[in-house]
This record gives structure tokens, C-alpha cells and sequence, in this order.
């Protein structure tokens, strides 16, 4: 595997370890206030942000290369309102697309096919991803400061996916 892919690759594992470690600190700050359904919502994500990791440990370590785990800091656990939260949780998805569309670049400019076509079930996940923040952000927009309204979306939030999970 070409070096500078490899370091690349190895730098999204911190990203994805990154988003895991901040969904769940999401999880917690919901599950603490009574939202039970948006807690579920991150500890769900979270989870798939390991998935999305250990996927890159794997295909890295595969093609001889050495993927290294690294040291994630403590992630932000302050949010005012879960309008504040949702909008992290958009914030997040949007690096980790900024950080895969230069992934795929890189292995365009090194001709690295191979890593070109592995990176993209990871596009496709941060297009679905990136479109449930936004449909989420668009409801509690809607909601506003009505409390009914934040029990419901906390009831309903997990029957709002946009999209099925790519494979
Ligand atoms: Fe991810
Ligand atoms: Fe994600």
C-alpha cells in the first residue's frame, strides 16, 4: 500500500474512532435528561462509527499496511438544547465527508484504485448519514422550543431514518 494512502487511512480510523467516542457522550447527555429514544438514536450511532473504524483496521491491515489505534480526547459532553446536539451531530458528519472526499482525491492523484473503490461504501454512508442530520435538524427547526413537540420527536426519532444503512 502506498505510504502516504496508508497514513490517510490511518487518519480516518481517528476520525471514525473520533465520532464514535462523540456519540456516545450524545447518548449520555440525552439518556441523563429523559430522552430515551434520542439516546438510543446515538448509542445506535456510535456504533456504527466502530463498525466504520474496525472496516479500515481490517482493509488496512490486509494489504500489508499497519493501521495504528490511536488516543481519541474526551469528547464535548456540553450542549444547551438538543438543537445544539443535533447541530454537533450534523457538524461531525460534515468533517468526516470533508475528510473522505480527500482520501478519494489522494488516491486519484496516486492512482490507487484499489483504495478509490474500497473508500466508496464510505461516500455512500456519509450521503445517508449527512441526509438523516439534516431531516432531524429540519423537525426540531419545526418543533422550536414547544416541549410536547421535543417529546414526541424524542418518541419518534428513531422511526425517522431516512435510508437504509449501505452493505
Ligand atoms: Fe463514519
Ligand atoms: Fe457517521
Amino acid at each position: 500500500m502506498i505510504k502516504e494512502i496508508e497514513q490517510l487511512l490511518n487518519d480516518q480510523i481517528k476520525y471514525e474512532a473520533k465520532a464514535s467516542a462523540q456519540y456516545l457522550s450524545m447518548a449520555c447527555w440525552a439518556d441523563t435528561r429523559g430522552y430515551n429514544g434520542i439516546a438510543d438514536f446515538f448509542y445506535t450511532q456510535s456504533e456504527e462509527e466502530r463498525v466504520h473504524m474496525t472496516k479500515l483496521v481490517k482493509f488496512i491491515n490486509e494489504r500489508s499496511g499497519n493501521a495504528v489505534i490511536p488516543a481519541v480526547d474526551k469528547p464535548r459532553d456540553d450542549f444547551k438544547s438538543l438543537m445544539e446536539l443535533f447541530e454537533t451531530f450534523l457538524e461531525s458528519e460534515e468533517f468526516v465527508t470533508g475528510k473522505i472526499n480527500n482520501v478519494i482525491y489522494e488516491c486519484l492523484q496516486h492512482k490507487d484504485y484499489n483504495v478509490h473503490n474500497f473508500m466508496q461504501w464510505y461516500v455512500a454512508e456519509q450521503l445517508e448519514e449527512e441526509a438523516t442530520a439534516r431531516t432531524l435538524l429540519d423537525k426540531l427547526k419545526i418543533i422550536g422550543d414547544d416541549k410536547s413537540g421535543h417529546y414526541l420527536f424524542d418518541r419518534d426519532i428513531n422511526t425517522f431514518q431516512v435510508a437504509e444503512e449501505p452493505k
